[in-house]
């Protein structure tokens, strides 16, 4: 089957959840990365267990949760930059070649879409600030159906949306456990392996792995 229909996760993958904390990285000390990783896993953590007990919340509630528990979490970071922390996240970095990567994409008439755990607002609000506007024929936020990532129903709002089977969908991710639920699903499935990261999750993808989004 052709792949026409390329999906992106958001945040890891087209944005740089690092980035809040790095604007502020002076103010914040050294602590600063490692609140920044605790902040990232909570947040997903939370998204995870919500999900296993049907308690659904948006994730910009999950954020700010996730941020507390960091900042409870690393006593050295002052606790007053959790505003300006929040602030930050409305307008994270996108990585350095995701504009061309997807202008690449659009020239050869691909269909462009963001798939993510993200509130419609928060989503809007990164794709104008990193100026990506233009490219996205769909950006499908989990608040649609109340639920997280990896639930079979979230990936399915796009063959929803596209009209495609599963096969003709090209899913990019940073996130190793969102290609196994993508791959679970039966799409193609690209891990954006950022970090350098070891493979896990035998025999759920990932079709391809590459370290950024330049040869996607
Ligand atoms: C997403 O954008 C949480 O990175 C994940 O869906």
């Amino acid at each position: 089957m052709q792949v026409r229909t390329y999906v992106f996760d958001a945040y890891g993958t087209l944005f740089d959840v690092h980035s809040a904390v790095r604007k502020h990285s002076d103010s914040l000390g050294p602590d600063g990365p490692r609140l920044s990783e605790i902040w990232r896993t909570k947040q997903l953590e939370y998204s995870w267990i919500r999900t296993l007990m049907g308690s659904y919340a948006d994730f910009w509630r999950l954020t700010e949760e996730a941020l507390d528990y960091a900042l409870s979490a690393t006593p050295g970071v002052d606790p007053s930059c959790r505003d300006k922390l929040l602030e930050a996240y409305w307008t994270l970095d996108c990585y350095p070649e995701v504009p061309e990567a997807l202008a690449r994409l659009r020239e050869k008439d691909a269909r462009i879409a963001i798939l993510s755990n993200g509130s419609p607002d928060m989503l809007s609000a990164a794709v104008d600030s990193a100026g990506l506007g233009g490219f996205f024929d769909a950006v499908l936020s989990v608040e649609a159906v109340k639920t997280f990532k990896t639930v079979p129903q979230v990936y399915r709002m796009v063959t929803d949306t596209f009209d495609v089977a599963p096969a003709e969908v090209s899913f990019q991710s940073s996130n190793r456990w969102d290609i196994a639920g993508a791959h679970k699903f039966g799409f193609h499935t690209v891990w954006i392996n950022r970090a350098g990261l070891p493979n896990e999750y035998q025999n759920y993808g990932p079709s391809r792995e590459i370290r950024d989004l330049t040869n996607l």
